[in-house]
């Protein structure tokens, strides 16, 4: 384009379209798609009701051996707590609120185990052994059976103690939300 006889780089190549919602170019034609390998890798989360939970088995016995390891140093040997938050404790009354108080649902500790633990290395661990550090904490909390395999059937079926005390938030966000 010319403007007062300059001629201006164009953001754009002749024959792209600027998209509809905006002044930007589609595309900048910088970098690459990501392929489906990169996308499954990052593709991690579980929801409450158990989709995303991969292949893999675990129990407490397995669990207490990664749970000393790699995070009985910070939560303590028994779960107790220490220098980070306590993982064991039904008492409602309690703080902080913890998985055995507080939390709804039992799938969220593999979610978050998986992708935030250990604090120091997080997404190191093999699925089975996040679902045998689920199945300790469980255990701890005494909400499933020490001999319990938790995977991907299981763990979906656990009623969590504190799932109760929730209500599901139906306000739609107008005038009915004082
Ligand atoms: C370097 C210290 C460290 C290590 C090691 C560690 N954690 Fe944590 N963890 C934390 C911190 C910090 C938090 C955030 C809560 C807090 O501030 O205490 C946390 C939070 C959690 C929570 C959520 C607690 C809650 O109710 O909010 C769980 C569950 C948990 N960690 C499990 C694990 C497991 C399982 C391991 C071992 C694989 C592990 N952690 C290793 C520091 C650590």
């Amino acid at each position: 384009m010319v403007v007062g006889g300059l001629w201006l780089a164009v953001p754009f190549a002749a024959g792209q379209q600027r998209s509809a919602a905006s002044n930007h170019p589609d595309t900048f034609g910088l970098g690459r798609a990501a392929t489906a390998g990169e996308i499954e890798a990052l593709d991690i989360d579980v929801r409450p009701d158990g989709t995303g939970l991969p292949a893999g088995q675990g129990t407490a016995a397995d669990g207490a051996r990664t749970w000393a390891r790699a995070c009985g140093g910070c939560h303590g040997q028994e779960g107790e707590g220490g220098t980070a938050a306590p993982v064991v404790g039904r008492d409602p009354s309690s703080r902080p609120p913890t998985v055995g108080n507080y939390w709804p649902y039992a799938t969220t500790l593999y979610d978050y185990i998986n992708r935030a633990m250990p604090r120091n290395a997080p997404g190191t661990l093999a699925a089975d052994e996040v679902y045998g550090l689920v199945a300790w904490i469980l255990a701890k909390n005494e909400i499933i059976a020490t001999e319990a395999i938790m995977d991907a059937e299981t763990l979906p079926k656990v009623a969590m103690p504190a799932r109760s005390r929730f209500v599901r938030d139906d306000r739609r966000g107008g005038p009915e939300v004082r």
